[in-house]
């Protein structure tokens, strides 16, 4: 099976080719030290290492220890291959200073300034519950047994430090993040990750993707910002949708993906190709036209989410959607702007944002060093 590594410069799970399955889990840290923190990271470092390795976690693994003691290892992965298993550690404003601005790990004077919350959109419909936290871990792996082992020994290493605040599985990616990886599909049904940043364009990643911290902040160069959007689509009433209506609200056409203004799945739109009625081809309210680098100051995003399915509701209705993720140097500069730019977004009729989390993730670490080391030092 595949395995990324990893220690390095970065941390995996933000250009990796994105996997197929998602366990994401933000965090609240209990009433610990600021050098029980540390341990927690560390633990958790060690943990993340063994998992995405293939290996069990602790000195004697799931079934290796005495008989008298609960296993180092819950046991559920055991026998199976690494699946691709990255895990990415972020931190929430909240664990540099509380709401009541409290500074409780000597934090408060290192928060970065793209730490600044998310402005509120008006197709927010947010639950306090489900949003931000002070630390998140997204697992992502090809098999989804691999990913919730992760997210699962996470939090048993955590007991009495740190809880779940709220969690999100996902299924079958929707962004490619690799030219050697196929479009996947949303479940609106069209191709979704297009025009998503790919890791093969180093000098875009770099310029859109890795934070370039100074000062105070050096501790985040090379590494990233995440927004977690839990968006819930409107699924029996876009079904009822004419295809020309579907095709209209994106831009693109709902087989191929190409845009509207003609052209191959990869083709650029052409936003001024005149189409009937004195209207463009691309509509003007289409969400790759408002989207699109062109009207957002030239500004790409990594996008890294997964569909997801959480049952459904007592009038029989999915409870199903996008659990968007984007990877930037800063969401000021990065899905904020983007996101004020949707606000006459045809797709806004059939989406509402439920959930929302900001996360400072920090670069990538050596062997022998921890999270987030530099936060620290
Ligand atoms: C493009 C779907 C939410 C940013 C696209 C495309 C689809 C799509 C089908 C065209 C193919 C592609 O390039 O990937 C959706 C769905 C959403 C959603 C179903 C919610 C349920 C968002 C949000 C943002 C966003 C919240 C950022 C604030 C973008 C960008 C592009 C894009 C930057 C590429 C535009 C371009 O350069 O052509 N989206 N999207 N999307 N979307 Fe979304």
């Amino acid at each position: 099976g595949t395995t990324y590594p990893f220690y390095g410069e970065h941390q995996a799970g933000i250009v990796t080719p994105a996997q197929d399955r998602l366990h994401f889990a933000a965090f609240d840290v209990l009433d610990v030290s600021r050098d029980e923190l540390i341990e927690l990271l560390q633990d958790w470092t060690v943990a993340a290492a063994n998992m995405t390795a293939g290996q069990d976690i602790g000195r004697h693994g799931a079934v290796g220890g005495p008989q008298s003691a609960p296993p180092e290892d819950t046991g559920e992965a055991l026998g199976l291959p690494a699946a691709g298993l990255t895990i990415t550690f972020g931190f929430g404003r909240s664990l540099f200073r509380t709401k009541d601005g409290d500074d409780r790990f000597g934090l408060g004077r290192r928060m970065p300034d793209a730490l600044e919350p998310i402005p509120p959109f008006a197709i927010d419909s947010l639950s306090e519950a489900s949003s931000d936290g002070d630390l998140c871990v997204q697992a992502c792996a090809d098999d989804p047994q691999i990913a919730v082992h992760a997210i699962r020994n996470l939090s048993r290493i955590a007991f009495g430090r740190a809880s779940i605040r709220w969690s999100q599985l996902g299924f079958g990616r929707t962004s490619s993040t690799s030219k050697s990886q196929t479009t996947p599909r949303n479940l609106f049904g069209f191709k979704d990750g297009t025009a998503s940043i790919k890791s093969e364009d180093a000098g875009t990643v770099n310029k859109w993707v890795w934070a370039k911290g100074s000062g105070s902040e050096a501790w985040m160069n090379g590494g990233s910002y995440l927004v977690a959007r839990k968006i819930r689509m409107i699924i029996e009433t876009w079904d009822r949708q004419s295809l020309q209506e579907q095709e209209r609200v994106f831009g693109r056409s709902k087989g191929e993906g190409g845009p509207l203004s003609g052209g191959k799945e990869f083709d650029e739109p052409d936003f001024a190709a005149p189409g009937t009625g004195g209207n463009p081809m691309i509509d003007v309210a289409a969400h790759v036209r408002l989207a699109h680098p062109k009207q957002n100051s030239g500004i790409q995003l990594l996008r890294r989410g997964y569909n997801y399915v959480d049952g459904n509701d007592e009038l029989g209705r999915l409870n199903a959607g996008l659990f968007f993720i984007s990877f930037q140097s800063d969401h000021r500069t990065g899905f904020s702007a983007i996101q004020a730019n949707l606000r006459r977004d045809a797709m806004n009729e059939y989406v509402r944002h439920v959930s929302s989390g900001l996360f400072a993730v920090p670069p990538g670490i050596s062997d022998g060093g921890f999270i987030g080391q530099r936060l620290f030092a």
